[in-house]
């Protein structure tokens, strides 16, 4: 689906993310969200903030897990995740802490493998994810699955790819300082939540969103294996569906 800009997309994507949890909260329920860092979810983050305060949606019922983390990372270093979803969402809501998920990126290695299966068994305690949100970096991945990731792969240690430590490197002050790896879920566990969507704005990400969505299903690109599933949907602006 294309929208006109990226404002109206993310402020579509937030109401739907509002009606799921209103949805639940009239059964009782949790909404279980999977959700994506980077600049491209930070309107639809803002959408929800405004939301919350003005139209007294409350998140007191959601459970959130997100998709990746680098490794290693500090929670309250400048770049991490944890601060990021802090400062972009979760201090501005009424969401309890414990029910807010991110990778912990301070585990020494050999602890990583159990974690990330805990990881897994905590999502399908949940009752798994309602909606994944996602976003795309330029090598195609999502979470941080990057080229070679498998269709089946789970929550894991993996090695970034160069293009994108390169993204990366103005949030770090130069490529050097991005660590090498990142926990990032797996392929298969986002494509276990009953509904996806992925997010891309801008003509930056006008190439990479043409590949993921008309190229060859293949693991040189991760987002191409979203073409298989009818539960995903790619929300774009103009920008970013220009080369489609
Ligand atoms: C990082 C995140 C991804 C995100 C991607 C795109 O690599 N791990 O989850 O989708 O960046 O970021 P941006 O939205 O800033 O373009």
């Amino acid at each position: 689906t294309v929208f006109p800009n990226q404002k109206v997309a993310a402020k579509e994507v937030a109401g739907r993310i509002a009606n799921l949890i209103r949805k639940k909260q009239a059964t009782g329920e949790n909404a279980v969200l999977g959700l994506a860092t980077g600049v491209t979810p930070i309107d639809v983050y803002q959408e929800l903030i405004r939301l919350h305060r003005e139209d007294g949606l409350s998140f007191k019922n959601v459970v959130t897990f997100n998709l990746d983390e680098y490794y290693p990372m500090k929670p309250f270093a400048e770049q991490s995740y944890v601060r990021f979803m802090n400062e972009n969402l979760f201090d501005y809501i009424d969401i309890d802490k414990a029910n807010v998920h991110v990778p912990d990126g301070t585990l020494p290695l050999e602890q990583i493998q159990q974690y990330c299966l805990e990881y897994e068994r905590k999502i399908s305690e949940q009752g798994g994810l309602d909606l994944q949100i996602l976003g795309i970096g330029r090598t195609g991945h999502i979470g941080f699955n990057e080229p070679g990731s498998a269709p089946n792969s789970g929550t894991r240690l993996v090695t970034l790819d160069d293009l994108t430590r390169s993204d990366a490197a103005r949030d770090f002050g130069g490529k050097e300082n991005v660590p090498t790896k990142a926990i990032t879920m797996g392929i298969g566990t986002i494509f276990k939540a009953r509904e996806i969507i992925l997010m891309a704005w801008n003509t930056k990400k006008a190439p990479i969103i043409k590949k993921a969505v008309e190229g060859e299903i293949s693991s040189e690109v991760p987002a191409t294996y979203l073409q298989q599933s009818d539960k995903v949907e790619f929300i774009l602006d103009q920008d970013a569906a220009s080369e489609l």
